[in-house]
């Protein structure tokens, strides 16, 4: 099993094996380059994979990787499998095994092969540990069912109920509880799911967040200017408060997820 391991590496190597394996490539975003390459092995479609291992292929057909394509795999069939595995021929031939295949779950960089963009956002320095091994990829996308968005774990668990956020938050909720609580006065912009504020792989950002400044907030509260020269957002003037920083980290609306005390969410 062999594929590169620096970015240089992988994007030399890459192309090479772009030309090699990628037959229809009408669809595949700029980004794409190859699956992992696993030496002697050869493409043998879903099909193959699905006789021994059936309750990974029953809820694949919907998933956006079921219908890669590859040159070598039997004519006329996908070998979405095996974008993310690499060929499976010798795993196939030995019976199967942990051996022969590759298995993302432990080595992300089998994603990273085609989502480059994505191992850039691990790369910033605000980001989740998966590059450090500390996390990966499934915990919070189903890798192998119809819904990507959707974590592994809490496909098997079925969708927790009572909280009413969206499902993005749920996935983060698993990890991440106190953020997750049901709260008296709860922040409305959580409905809109987690990713209206946070990178969920990383950002330059503290806390991941998608700005970093005021603009965060101001999106969706408007900010408006008085003939007076005062300026208001919602129903309080804020003119002098907006010189001291941004909205959660100058000491204001700290409680920017919820609060049980404080409406304004200051604490
Ligand atoms: C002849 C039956 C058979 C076929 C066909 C087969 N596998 Fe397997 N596979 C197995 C067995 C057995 C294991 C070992 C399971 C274990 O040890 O728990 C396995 C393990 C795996 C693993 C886990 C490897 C690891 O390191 O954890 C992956 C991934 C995998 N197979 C993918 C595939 C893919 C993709 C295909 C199609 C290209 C495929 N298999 C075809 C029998 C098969
Ligand atoms: C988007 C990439 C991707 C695709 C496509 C994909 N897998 Fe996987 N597969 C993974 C990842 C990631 C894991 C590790 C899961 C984990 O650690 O929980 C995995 C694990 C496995 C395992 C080992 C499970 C275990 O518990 O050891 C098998 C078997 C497997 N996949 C088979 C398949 C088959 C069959 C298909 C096609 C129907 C397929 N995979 C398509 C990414 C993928
Ligand atoms: C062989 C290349 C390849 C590999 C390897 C690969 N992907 Fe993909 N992935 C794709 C393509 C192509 C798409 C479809 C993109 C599109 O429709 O814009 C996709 C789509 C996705 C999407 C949905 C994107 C969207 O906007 O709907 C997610 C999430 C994803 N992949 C995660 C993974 C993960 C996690 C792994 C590793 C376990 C992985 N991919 C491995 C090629 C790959
Ligand atoms: C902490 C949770 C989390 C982890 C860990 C994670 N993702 Fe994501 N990922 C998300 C969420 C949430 C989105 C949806 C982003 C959006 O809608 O703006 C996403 C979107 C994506 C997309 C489509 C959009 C894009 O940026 O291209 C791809 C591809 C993807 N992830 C791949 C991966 C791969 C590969 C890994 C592991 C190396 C991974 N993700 C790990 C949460 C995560
Ligand atoms: C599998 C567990 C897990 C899941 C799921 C998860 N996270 Fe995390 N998150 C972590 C870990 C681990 C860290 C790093 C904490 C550390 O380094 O001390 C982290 C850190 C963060 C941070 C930075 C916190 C800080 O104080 O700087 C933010 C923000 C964050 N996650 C948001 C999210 C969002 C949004 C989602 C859902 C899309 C999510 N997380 C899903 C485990 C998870
Ligand atoms: C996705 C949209 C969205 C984003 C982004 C957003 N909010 Fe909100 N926020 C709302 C909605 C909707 C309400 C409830 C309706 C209202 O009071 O305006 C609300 C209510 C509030 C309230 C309570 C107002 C009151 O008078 O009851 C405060 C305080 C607040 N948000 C602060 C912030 C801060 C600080 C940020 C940036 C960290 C932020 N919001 C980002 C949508 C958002």
């Amino acid at each position: 099993m062999s594929f590169g391991r620096a970015l240089p590496a992988i994007i030399v190597a890459g192309l090479g094996l772009w030309a090699l394996f990628l037959a229809s490539c009408s669809t595949f975003p700029q980004s794409t380059i190859a699956p992992p390459k696993i030496d002697g092995a050869t493409f043998v479609g879903n099909k193959a994979c699905a006789e021994c291992h059936a309750n990974f292929a029953r809820a694949f057909s919907s998933n956006p990787h079921a219908r890669l394509q590859f040159e070598g795999a039997p004519h006329g069939q996908h070998a979405g499998c095996e974008s993310c595995h690499g060929p499976g021929s010798l795993h196939v031939k030995a019976g199967g095994g942990r051996r022969l295949i590759v298995n993302p779950g432990r080595e992300p960089q089998a994603c990273f092969n085609c989502h480059l963009d994505v191992h850039a956002q691990f790369k910033l320095p605000q980001h989740h540990p998966v590059l450090e091994g500390r996390m990966n990829c499934v915990q919070c996308h189903d890798p192998h069912g119809g819904d990507i968005f959707q974590a592994s774990h809490r496909t098997a668990l079925g969708v927790r109920p009572g909280i009413g956020f969206a499902r993005l938050n749920e996935s983060c909720a698993e990890c991440h509880r106190e953020q997750a609580r049901p709260m008296v006065f709860q922040h409305e912009a959580l409905r809109e799911g987690s990713t209206t504020c946070h990178q969920p792989h990383g950002s330059i950002a503290d806390k991941m967040l998608v700005q970093r400044d005021n603009n965060l907030c101001l999106k969706c509260h408007a900010q408006v200017a008085t003939l007076g020269g005062q300026i208001f957002i919602g129903e309080t003037v804020h003119t002098t408060f907006l010189s001291r920083g941004a909205c959660w980290s100058a000491g204001c609306h700290t409680a920017v997820h919820g609060s049980n005390i404080d409406r304004k969410l200051r604490h």
